[in-house]
């Protein structure tokens, strides 16, 4: 159905990407039961191959696959064999030699999942889990879902919801996902940053573009703002956090200027005080932690879809919830 990799939202179509949403609707019910567990992937084995640094997407993957219980073989560059200078194509050799089913990395190169799915290293699936300033799939899965709970259209996609997403889109690669995914399920986008903080090319991106965050916020449905990457800046974008913060921070002045129904999102982690106010952040607009809990149930469902657990019903009988 969403085929043997999930490389990017750009390669999704609508009916796959609703899919997806709905199979994770099918799983948050699961996840509300007393025993969480599936026995959908038992017997299959998935690694984490994590090259940068990640608390969200790691935990939530090794807790999606083990609901599903599969086994989860969990790697960190930082004190494997990487440090001694060991390639990508050995370490993933050498995943493949272990028998992986599925192998989920986040890589500093943007195209590193791809170099994986396609140079014939690993027989089993790849899952994108951040490669880069380019894509975060899942991310945007997640994002799409929390949307679709507080937005959602009577066809399942978000048609018509107006998204602001502020910040650092130069080095975010969940921004870029967002644009497509969103677009893809028929959201309005709309960028804001400074320029020094917009990529060449952003106009043939599918969405708007603006440098003033007050502009498009009195019409917003959510507002997303993005972590400044200051470990990705080698040069000086902005004079200063304090002017960043007051050009483009969502504080709770800024929160005002929102309809009252709309929500804040960010992907975390957060920069308080910098993208985003602490007031702004613990506010009940601010569906921040709720995210978290639905990237879990996103990523049982990519598991659950790409290593062909769909004809296992996962439907939640009465009684069992
Ligand atoms: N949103 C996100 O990717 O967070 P982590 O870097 O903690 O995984």
């Amino acid at each position: 159905m969403i085929g043997k990799h999930l490389l990017s939202t750009e390669d999704l179509s609508q009916q796959q990407a609703i899919a997806i949403l709905d199979t994770t609707a099918e799983l948050a019910a699961v996840s509300d039961r007393s025993v969480k567990k599936l026995p959908t992937l038992r017997g299959r084995t998935v690694v984490n191959l994590f090259f940068e640094d990640s608390t969200r997407t790691r935990l939530s993957f090794e807790l999606a696959a083990k609901r599903l219980s599969a086994d989860v073989i969990t790697f960190s560059a930082k004190g494997s064999s990487v440090s001694k200078g060991e390639s990508l194509k050995d370490t993933a050799l050498t995943l493949e030699a272990m028998g992986a089913d599925a192998v989920i990395i986040r890589h500093g190169a943007s195209g590193a999942p791809y170099r994986l799915a396609n140079a014939g290293w690993i027989g089993g699936s790849v899952i994108n889990a951040g490669d880069g300033t380019h894509e975060h799939p899942t991310q945007a899965l997640l994002d799409a879902y929390t949307l679709r709970r507080h937005l959602r259209d009577g066809s399942g996609g978000l048609a018509g919801a107006r998204v602001v997403i502020v910040g650092d889109v130069l080095h975010s690669r969940v921004a870029r996902s967002n644009v497509h995914l969103l677009h893809t399920l028929g959201a309005d986008v709309t960028l804001v940053a400074p320029p020094t903080l917009l990529p060449v090319g952003i106009e043939s991106w599918p969405c708007a573009v603006s440098y003033d965050i007050e502009d498009p916020l009195p019409l917003a449905d959510a507002v997303m703002m993005l972590r400044v990457q200051a470990e990705r800046m080698a040069g000086s974008y902005f004079p200063s956090a304090l002017e960043y913060s007051r050009l483009y921070g969502l504080d709770a002045r800024r929160l005002k200027l929102l309809p009252s129904d709309a929500v804040v999102l960010h992907p975390g982690p957060m920069n308080r005080g910098m993208e985003i106010s602490a007031e702004v952040a613990d506010s009940p607009r601010a569906v921040i932690v709720e995210q978290v809990t639905n990237g879990v149930n996103v990523r049982m469902a990519v598991l659950y879809l790409l290593l062909g657990g769909a004809d296992i019903d996962i439907s939640v009988r009465d009684g069992e919830r």
